[in-house]
């Protein structure tokens, strides 16, 4: 196998680098992760925790539920599409990972600024009594 110098290789390291640094929004880029296994019909929150025009991040299954408006409930997976780490509880309507700086619209799960090219995964649910369960 032919060697390199460390230079060149640095070179093409920045390339790739910087051509995924360029890389948003809207391009392909890593697919959002699907709901985990065996939570349809599992209460994930109560309604109560999830103040209106906010949301919560539920640790125990890595799932950001919010409430855009009183009484309308939304869902996401809480894990970024950029390299996964876990997104915050939403502010002013906006759900930012804390990693790279990445930003999802906290009512559909939208990717509004990279790195992250992929929205977060949409889990459908409804309320039940004061409990927000996965359909
Ligand atoms: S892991 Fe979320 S922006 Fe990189």
């Amino acid at each position: 196998m032919p060697e390199i110098g460390r230079r060149k290789a640095l070179g093409v390291a920045g390339v790739a680098v910087g051509g995924l640094a360029l890389a948003g929004c809207g391009g392909g880029g890593a697919a959002a992760e699907g709901p985990a296994p065996g939570i349809k019909g599992q209460v994930i929150a109560k309604a109560a925790d999830v103040p209106v025009g906010g949301g919560t991040v539920v640790q125990k299954w890595k799932i950001v539920v919010t409430q855009p408006k009183e009484g309308e409930f939304k869902a996401f997976s809480a894990v970024c599409t950029h390299k996964g780490c876990a997104v915050g509880s939403p502010k002013d309507g906006v759900l930012t990972c804390p990693c790279h700086g990445s930003e999802f619209d906290a009512g559909s799960g939208k990717c509004l600024k990279g790195p992250a090219t992929a929205p977060l995964a949409v889990y459908q649910v409804k309320l039940e009594g004061d409990g927000i369960v996965v359909v």
